[in-house]
């Protein structure tokens, strides 16, 4: 049967077979998970973690950059694990080092459909604009906000890594029908990056406070547990278009929702853009600092 001739639902099942043979395939490497649960427990001391980390010096590299990128302003160069643990603390830390070994786990090579770099870059920016302004509204969890934006896209990746065809379809469709992304990735996989992206983070045990904001990063307004959350994520994504620093090609003409509009008390959406660039200078300088990771 052609897949033209299969129901939305058929499609979605479809796509959940895959998203389920991908969990299956093992595509994080096992220290990780040690890694992460080292980090959960307390006991856990710096040389054990050390030990953990020690044979993959990429790993610690991009540990030590988010640890000096500008989002945390420090004032020391952060430049050891010991270091990181004590300024950015063990549960922070564990998160950090979950999305980043997650992000690399599923990188697939550069085409002409999706850039690894720009992906990479986007990601960083959404996250870094994301605890900058859950800080900025009183938010105790800065942190989580990073990961939420750091991995709000991760659908995507993980489509144009296993469903390489489908992810050809849609940016297809986006182009000659001109279909929105939601529109064009239902009509070719019965289901959103958003989803998808959600349903493997959730297999891995992230927390729901990380998995619904990514899950409803398009659509607060649906979030039961996380619209704040949600929202922020939402507009951090919107800030990277606005601004065109950090932006996505497949987000061009992203939405805000309602929420995000009430949340942030925006009437039009001129008023988000000007407050974008608030932020201006802070991407400005993150991307800088984020350029050089590959
Ligand atoms: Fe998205
Ligand atoms: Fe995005």
């Amino acid at each position: 049967m052609l897949s033209t001739e299969l129901t939305s639902q058929q499609k979605r099942e479809r796509t959940l077979k895959i998203i389920n043979n991908v969990f299956n395939l093992n595509v994080i490497p096992k220290v990780v998970f040690e890694l992460i649960k080292a980090l959960d427990n307390p006991r856990t001391n710096a040389m054990e973690l050390n030990k953990l980390v020690s044979h993959d010096q990429a790993l610690i590299t991009k540990i030590l950059t988010v640890a000096n990128s500008p989002m945390y302003g420090l004032q020391r160069k952060v430049t050891t694990i010991d270091f990181a643990i004590l300024v950015i603390g063990f549960k922070e830390l564990k998160n950090i080092v979950a999305a980043i070994s997650i992000s690399d786990a599923l990188r697939n090579k550069t085409d002409k459909y999706l850039s690894q770099k720009d992906f990479l870059l986007h990601s960083y920016m959404v996250g870094s604009a994301a605890k900058k302004i859950a800080k900025d509204i009183g938010l105790q969890n800065t942190g989580e906000a990073f990961i939420c934006g750091f991995l709000h896209d991760i659908g995507l990746s993980i489509i144009h890594r296993y469903m390489h065809s489908s992810f050809v379809r849609v940016v297809d469709l986006m182009q000659t029908e001109r279909l929105t992304l939601k529109e064009a990735e239902i009509e070719v996989n019965g289901i959103t990056h958003e989803e998808v992206g959600s349903i493997l983070l959730d297999k891995w045990n992230f927390p729901n406070e990380i998995v619904e904001p990514v899950l409803y990063h398009h659509y607060p307004s649906q979030s039961q547990s996380s619209p704040t959350m949600s929202s922020i994520i939402n507009l951090a994504d919107f800030m990277t278009e606005a601004l065109k620093i950090g932006e996505l090609y497949l987000d061009r003409g992203v939405k805000l929702d309602e929420l995000t509009f009430n949340k942030f008390k925006f009437e039009k959406e001129l008023d988000a853009e000007k407050f974008s660039t608030n932020y201006k200078d802070l991407f400005w300088e993150q991307m800088e600092f984020v350029r050089f990771l590959s």
